[in-house]
């Protein structure tokens, strides 16, 4: 049997002593795509930050692309984290630095030491974002909606098995909500990159339907009834 990409069992977060989630169990397979919903102080973004280790784990079991948070040491952070293709609420752009440059000084900082290859590499992920050809432009002459492309080739730029976005369609108007997740959509399908989406959007939900983990009351459940997969 596959392994999942990423598994907990009867995890506790916490932010600072707050409890904010108590008793997580949740799976995400390889391939899968999943939105994670609830209203806004619910704990989303604390599960993300789990994920990818800004929030550290005392209690229960969480397995993640094969490393074990628990024992995580500090030195395999960067391995992890190159693992995941992280897309936070703020856009977190460098913006002294064009395009090009902001993927360039990531590639730089994940051991790319061959010029040549990080040149492709950048090309290559613009193209797949639909931003060809915008490597000179600065991040801050950038509308919402191709900052957000932006933020999503940065994340791919390693091939990440999990893709962790933190309601990537938060300032967006729908149409370009709507080519933000047939986005996230493709690259789930092309590259079977695991997706895990938090979004107050239910109507991209709707028309999108996929497997819903929901946040509240300081647990997180399995919407029930919805079968059919993105
Ligand atoms: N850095 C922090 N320090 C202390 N408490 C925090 C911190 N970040 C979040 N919290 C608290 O943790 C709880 C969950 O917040 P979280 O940001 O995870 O919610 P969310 O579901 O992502 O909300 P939103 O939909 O607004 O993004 C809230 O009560 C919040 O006040
Ligand atoms: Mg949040």
């Amino acid at each position: 049997m596959e392994e999942n990409v990423l598994s907990y069992s009867h995890v506790n977060i916490y932010q600072g002593k707050d409890l904010v989630l108590s008793d997580v169990s949740i799976d995400i397979g390889e391939g899968e795509f999943i939105y994670l919903i609830g209203k806004t102080g619910t704990g989303k973004s604390s599960l993300m930050k789990t994920i990818y280790g800004e929030v550290a784990i005392k209690e229960g079991d969480a397995k993640i692309c094969g490393y074990d948070l628990k024992k995580l040491r500090r030195s395999d952070m960067p391995q992890l984290r190159r693992k995941l293709g992280i897309v936070l609420q703020d856009f977190q752009l460098l913006n002294d630095r064009n395009v090009h440059d902001n993927l360039d000084f990531v590639l730089k900082a994940t051991g790319w030491k061959v010029k040549k290859k990080r040149e492709e590499r950048i090309d290559e992920v613009l193209t797949e974002v639909a931003l060809p050809g915008m490597g000179d432009k600065m991040p801050f002459r950038l509308s919402g909606g191709e900052q957000q492309r932006l933020v999503i080739a940065r994340a791919l730029l390693n091939n990440p098995i999990l893709f962790l976005a933190d309601e990537p369609t938060g300032n967006l108007d729908p149409e370009t909500s709507d080519d933000i997740l047939k986005l996230l959509i493709r690259i789930n399908r092309e590259h079977n990159t695991s997706v895990l989406m938090a979004t107050h959007n239910y109507q991209l939900i709707d028309r999108y339907p996929a497997r819903i983990y929901s946040c509240a009351n300081h647990s997180i459940t399995l919407e029930k009834g919805i079968q059919r997969a993105v």
